[in-house]
C-alpha cells in the first residue's frame, strides 16, 4: 500500500510519565492518575467493547448523528480538506464524516495507543485508497510538532469525536481548544463531539455497564501500572466506582481500595484506608449554550450544533477565528 505513512513521536515523554504516576499516587489528598494510561492496547479495546453497550449511549449516538444529517455537514465544512483526528481510537466515527464531504484528500489520525492506531490506520488506508494516510502516534499536547507535521499550508478539519473533550476539567479543555486551533490555524475548523447534560440514572447507567465491562477498564489501570510502572497491585482489592458529581457536573470514576492496604511502586509504599479512592476520570457533561462559550473563549466560532431527537449528544461545528499569535 502506498497511501499510508507512519509516525511515532510519542516515546520520549515515558520518563516524564514515571514521575507523573508516583506524584498522582503520593498525593496526601486525592489520589489521582491521569485517564491517558486507560488506552493501552489492551484498555483501547476494551474501550471499543464498551462503546457497543447498551447502556453506552454516547457512541451509537454521536454515530447517528454523523450518519442522518449528512447534507448539513457537507453543507458547513469545505472540500478538499486534510482531516486531523486526536484520538482516532478505531476510526468509525471518521469514516462517516468523510463519507459527508467532497473529495477528502488526507487523513492524519492521532493516538497515543501505537499498535491499535497503526493497525486500524492500515485498514482505513485500505478502504480509502485515494486518501492519503499518516498515523501519527502521539499525546495531543504536543502541539508544536504535531503542527509541523499536519503543515500550514492546508484547508483542515480537525476532528475530536467521543466527547474526550469532557474528560479535561473545563480550564484545561479550554487550553486543549486552543491547541488544537493553533495546530489548524486560523479559518479552518474543528467537529467535535459532546455529551449533554441529562437525566442522571442515564448518565450514571453509562458508567457502570451491567456486563462489567466499564469496569474491566477502569482495574486494567492497575494492571498497566504493574507491567510497566513496577507496581504491585492486587487486582482483587479494588473495585470500580462511578457517579454522578452534580457539583461539578461531571462523571467521576474511581477505583476503591476494598481494604486497609499498602502498594509498592517503584519501591515506595503507599497506602490505602478502606474505601480510599483513586481518581482515575472525569466526564464532563455541558449544555449546548455552556460549551458554545467555552467554544467561543478558546478563539472558535460556533458554526452550527447537530443534535439527535433527544438532546443526549452535540456534535459541535466550530470555526477557527483567531490569529495564531494571539494564542502563543
Ligand atoms: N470519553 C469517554 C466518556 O467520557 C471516555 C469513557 C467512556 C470512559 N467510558 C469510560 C473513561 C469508562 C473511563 C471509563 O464517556
Amino acid at each position: 500500500m502506498d497511501n499510508i505513512n507512519y509516525l511515532n513521536i510519542y516515546n520520549y515523554i515515558n520518563l516524564e510519565e514515571k514521575n507523573e504516576v508516583i506524584e498522582g499516587l503520593v498525593n496526601v489528598g486525592q489520589k489521582r492518575l491521569d485517564s491517558k494510561f486507560f488506552y493501552d492496547d489492551y484498555g483501547s479495546k476494551l474501550f471499543e467493547e464498551i462503546t457497543k453497550l447498551n447502556e453506552y449511549y454516547p457512541t451509537k449516538t454521536e454515530l447517528c448523528i454523523l450518519e442522518k444529517q449528512k447534507k448539513l455537514i457537507n453543507e458547513c465544512l469545505p472540500s478538499s480538506a486534510s482531516i486531523i483526528e486526536f484520538g482516532s481510537g478505531s476510526n468509525k466515527k471518521v469514516k462517516k464524516l468523510l463519507n459527508a464531504l467532497n473529495n477528502p484528500v488526507e487523513y492524519f489520525p492521532i493516538d497515543i495507543s501505537e499498535k491499535f492506531l497503526f493497525e486500524n490506520a492500515k485498514d482505513f488506508a485500505k478502504i480509502f485508497p485515494k486518501i492519503k494516510v499518516t498515523a501519527i502516534c502521539a499525546d495531543f499536547h504536543q502541539v508544536d510538532q504535531l503542527r509541523e507535521i499536519v503543515g500550514k499550508k492546508k484547508k483542515k478539519i480537525g476532528f475530536f469525536p467521543g466527547s474526550t473533550i469532557g474528560n479535561f476539567m473545563p480550564e484545561k479543555a479550554r487550553k486543549l481548544l486552543e491547541n488544537f486551533s493553533y495546530i489548524l490555524g486560523n479559518n479552518n475548523y474543528l467537529v467535535i463531539g459532546v455529551d449533554l447534560r441529562k437525566n442522571k440514572k442515564i448518565m450514571e447507567n453509562a458508567y457502570n455497564d451491567s456486563e462489567g465491562v466499564t469496569a474491566k477498564f477502569n482495574i486494567n489501570v492497575l494492571e498497566r501500572l504493574n507491567i510497566e510502572h513496577d507496581a504491585f497491585f492486587d487486582l482483587k482489592e479494588f473495585e470500580h466506582n462511578a457517579f454522578f458529581n452534580k457539583k461539578e457536573n461531571r462523571i467521576e470514576m474511581h477505583l476503591v481500595s476494598k481494604i486497609r492496604q499498602s502498594v509498592d511502586i517503584y519501591n515506595r509504599k503507599i497506602d490505602f484506608q478502606k474505601g480510599e479512592t483513586i481518581h482515575t476520570e472525569n466526564s464532563y457533561k455541558y449544555s449546548k449554550e455552556e460549551f458554545s462559550i467555552l467554544s467561543e473563549e478558546a478563539g472558535f466560532k460556533v458554526k452550527k450544533v447537530l443534535t439527535d431527537d433527544k438532546n443526549f449528544f452535540g456534535v459541535f461545528f466550530l470555526k477557527v477565528k483567531v490569529k495564531k499569535e494571539e494564542i502563543k
